[in-house]
């Protein structure tokens, strides 16, 4: 005789276990399968160990969708202070680190303890090391064939996560179950992912690091960029890459709090001699500057600069056009952009609209979030709503 739960849930990650440990308090038998032989490993390696657990001003606005409206639903039915009071609950100490990002002051494990104790007060049970072989559909619910033997359930939630970091088990596998039930994927994509650039561009900048505008396909971000032996890193570049498609180009403001023409202007009036490069040194931090005047052969004097020279020299500076290579891809992608068609699934519960008992949540759903604790709140959000309905 198969095992038999209410829910069986793929994936012990963030969504996967506060979904858990909702639907155990509403009395359904509820069991979590992973392959992984620990709960949590995102969560765990999170926020550079210290996970940013949610943000305080988490709204629809600051995710990507083929639906911007999707998350909305989820998102206002459980808020970021929903998930502090669970944290506080706990006893956990965080702090606010900037813009709203709230971070453990200790380890991130906190965070998987919390939630594991959810689970274990709401009686759902978590199994590791567990491979499933396959699914199927039958009248009453499903069947799992897994290497503890066989289960049955009458909702089955797919919170198996993105493809972002295989390393530690991310896998396909929520997308391939998807697809077996006929649910439409939005094209994957590695994002929150530092971006390459032609070998040449920029190498010798590498660990130069400033407070930069970047754009790309109508999205504005500012905040720190970093030069790498690859490419660009750095917040600013990791959340504009979201946006970012094969081919596209990402303009850059390296001075988003001056503007050159009027500086030059300035200077010359008040008979400054400061060179132009010593200038720019001092606006910009000096490696960059100096490369920026070898790169764009910025003349000595801002004196003797014409009009269009001024207008180059600040287009080099302000709209800095830099066309990527590609990304690092998901070995260094913190999460997926794209994945279950937010078409097929409804806003409130996170059920397949044609495929009656299945549901998706957290980062397997085409809803990404900015860099900030933006998918943490997804992954709660989107889990409440379907632990509320499974
Ligand atoms: P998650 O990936 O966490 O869980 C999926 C689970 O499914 C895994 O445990 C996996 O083992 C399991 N699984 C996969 N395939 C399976 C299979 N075939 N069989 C059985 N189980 C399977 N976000 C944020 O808001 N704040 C932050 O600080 C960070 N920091 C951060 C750092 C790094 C390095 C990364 C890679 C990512 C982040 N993120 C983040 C993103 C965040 O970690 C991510 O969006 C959530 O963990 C997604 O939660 P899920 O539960 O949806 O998937």
């Amino acid at each position: 005789m198969p095992e038999h739960f209410d829910v069986v849930i793929i994936g012990a990650g963030g969504a996967g276990l506060f979904c858990a440990s909702v639907a155990g308090q509403r009395g359904k038998s509820v069991l979590v399968l992973d392959h992984n032989d620990k709960p949590g490993k995102k969560i765990l390696i999170s926020g550079g160990g210290r996970c940013n657990f949610t943000n305080l001003g988490a709204g629809p606005e600051h995710y990507r969708s083929s639906n911007p409206h999707f998350c909305r639903s989820a998102l206002s039915r459980f808020s970021p202070a929903d998930f502090i009071a669970l944290v506080d609950k706990h006893g956990i100490a965080y702090h606010e680190k900037s813009l709203g990002q709230l971070f453990c002051d200790g380890p991130a494990k906190a965070i998987v303890d919390l939630l594991l104790a959810e689970c274990r007060d709401a009686g759902a049970t978590v199994r590791l090391g567990t491979t499933i072989a396959g699914i199927t559909k039958n009248a009453d619910g499903y069947t799992l064939a897994t290497s503890g033997g066989s289960v049955t359930c009458t909702a089955l939630v797919l919170a198996c996560g993105g493809l972002s970091i295989p390393t530690i088990g991310a896998t396909d596998f929520g997308f391939r179950l998807a697809r077996q039930f006929g649910l439409a994927i939005v094209p994957t994509a590695p994002a929150l992912v530092p971006l390459t650039l032609p070998p040449d561009e920029v190498a010798d900048l590498s660990g130069v690091a400033l407070d930069a505008e970047v754009a790309c396909n109508g999205q504005t971000f500012r905040e720190a960029i970093l030069f790498t032996h690859g490419g660009l890193s750095g917040p600013a570049i990791l959340q504009i890459s979201t946006w970012w498609n094969p081919g596209d180009a990402v303009t850059i403001n390296l001075l988003p709090d001056y503007e050159l023409p009027t500086v030059f202007a300035e200077r010359r009036r008040t008979g400054a001699k400061q060179s132009l490069p010593n200038l720019l040194g001092d606006l910009l931090p000096r490696r960059l500057a100096q490369r920026w005047v070898e790169r764009f052969q910025i003349p000595e004097s801002v004196h003797h600069l014409t009009e269009a020279e001024i207008r180059r020299i600040s287009a080099t500076v302000h709209s800095w056009e830099v066309r990527p290579t590609g990304t690092e891809g998901y070995r260094k992608a913190e999460v997926t952009r794209g994945g279950i068609s937010t078409d097929e699934l409804s806003s409130k519960t996170m059920e397949a609209k044609k495929v009656p008992g299945l549901y998706a949540i957290g980062e397997v759903v085409d809803v990404t979030g900015w860099l900030g604790g933006y998918n943490f709140q997804w992954a709660w959000a989107s889990g409440k709503a379907a632990g509320l309905a499974v």
